[in-house]
């Protein structure tokens, strides 16, 4: 699975990586998120923007990123693009996606 990723500094990162797992720890792996909370959607450190096209491939939101998501709406700039990267699960369909890493809050 190919993941095209701009990170802060706007510096575009080709990331590969097997099935399996969450986005969030691919880019945790790649050091360009944090993601403190280990996956449990309540830290918001692994804020990502999906570019449009790919958005209805990862799907909906689950209840606990709509909340963290809100949270972080105080802090950040949170669109319809914004995701927890923690809450998409790494499948063969997001090959290709093309994210962006969300600023720090
Ligand atoms: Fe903490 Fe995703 S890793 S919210």
């Amino acid at each position: 699975i190919e993941m095209n990723v701009t990170d802060r500094t706007d510096t575009v990162h080709i990331l590969r990586a097997p099935e399996g797992g969450t986005l969030m720890e691919v880019l945790q792996n790649a050091d360009l998120v944090a993601g403190i909370c280990g996956g449990a959607a309540s830290c918001g450190t692994c804020h990502v923007y999906v570019e449009e096209d790919w958005l209805s491939v990862t799907g909906e939101r689950t209840e606990d990123e709509t909340y963290m998501l809100e949270a972080l709406e105080e802090e950040v700039p949170v669109t319809h693009k914004s995701r927890l990267s923690c809450q998409i699960a790494l499948t063969t369909a997001l090959d290709g996606i093309t994210l962006q890493i969300a600023p720090e809050a």
